[in-house]
């Protein structure tokens, strides 16, 4: 009885204390099984109520351990721990990964860094000065209205830069040729959203100003970023064009890396992907901001980090970017 009620009080949180209860109760030197030897001393008469006794005590030892066995078992199922071993290696945590925005952002700036680019940053909400005065835009310039632009004030005005442009302006104030920078930042155009285009977007602005800087520089260094991005067989077109502080302006195409030409919604069946605009630095322009522009020439650029990455991992929605939906993001895991 007294064993019965040992028993019947005992308890396992653990494997630990599971192993407890059947040193106690099950194995051999266990006081049942010390029962069990105590037979060869019973009287023959008695062996037989003896026996009943300790059979019982020993079916009642292994029903509990039965139980205490499932006990322990679903509680290590719903911890999702079994046992403390601290020599485990740990458990594949659920970590976030690097969103491929960013995951370009950086690959950019590594490839602009090796030939000697530096990184600058500018504030997101600008002037009209640093936005659009001092890089050449006339007074009435489409591009001030309020259909591209989100202006915070009127007068003076202040609004979300539209473009990285504003950070060149700021660098070219502040430093002194020779100058090779990279701006990478987000921009704002108040523009439809669709699988192209958003009304936020990020960019990432170069600027070379020297001595003799001209635009075959540009070219030869647009593509070697190509080559260095998108691999050596994408091809690289410039496309004359126009912008208030280059001259001249060259839009850049990379070949469409989404259809491989085919026709996708993104090239528009044209087999090319415009990735941004270039030129060389308006005189000005460099004037403007304070530098001698018989002295010094440079080139500029800026491109969509949206567009690269599109074009780099065949994103064919713009939109996929920023709705958070895991099942698009995970496929970006393997990135650092
Ligand atoms: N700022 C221009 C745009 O956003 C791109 C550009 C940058 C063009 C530098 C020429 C030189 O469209």
């Amino acid at each position: 009885q007294e064993i019965e009620a040992a028993i019947s009080a005992a308890d396992a949180n653990n494997p630990e204390e599971l192993e407890a209860y059947r040193m106690e109760f099950i194995s051999k030197k266990s006081v049942v099984g010390q029962l069990f030897g105590m037979m060869r001393e019973i009287p023959n008469e008695e062996k037989k109520a003896f026996g009943q006794l300790v059979n019982g005590v020993k079916q009642a030892a292994e029903a509990k351990f039965q139980e205490l066995i499932e006990k322990v078992n679903s509680g290590s199922k719903k911890s999702g721990r079994r046992g403390l071993d601290l020599t485990l290696p740990p458990g594949n945590q659920a970590m976030g990964s690097i969103h491929p925005l960013t995951a370009t952002r950086r690959r950019i700036i590594e490839i602009f860094e090796r030939i000697g680019f530096n990184l600058s940053e500018g504030p997101e909400i600008e002037d009209d000065w640093h936005n659009f005065t001092a890089l050449n835009f006339p007074e009435n310039h489409p591009a001030r209205e309020m259909q591209d632009t989100f202006f915070i004030e009127k007068n003076p005005d202040i609004a979300l830069r539209t473009h990285t442009s504003s950070v060149q302006v700021r660098v070219m104030e502040n430093q002194k040729p020779p100058i090779r920078t990279l701006s990478p930042g987000r921009v704002y155009r108040n523009e439809a959203i669709s699988a192209r285009a958003h009304c936020i977007f990020h960019q990432v602005e170069g600027l070379y100003v020297d001595e003799n800087v001209g635009f075959a520089d540009l070219k030869n260094t647009l593509y070697h970023f190509a080559k260095e991005m998108f691999g050596k067989e994408t091809k690289v077109r410039f496309r004359p064009s126009y912008f208030p502080f280059t001259e001249p302006s060259a839009e850049i195409d990379i070949s469409c890396l989404i259809c491989g030409g085919k026709g996708c919604n993104v090239c528009k069946g044209s087999g090319w992907v415009e990735i941004g605009g270039s030129g060389m630095v308006d005189p000005n322009v460099l004037e403007n901001c304070g530098i001698d522009s018989k002295k010094y020439t440079g080139f500029a650029f800026g491109m969509g980090i949206e567009r690269i990455t599109m074009l780099k991992y065949q994103v064919n929605d713009l939109r996929l970017f920023t709705e958070n939906d895991v099942r698009f993001l995970r496929q970006f895991s393997s990135l650092s």
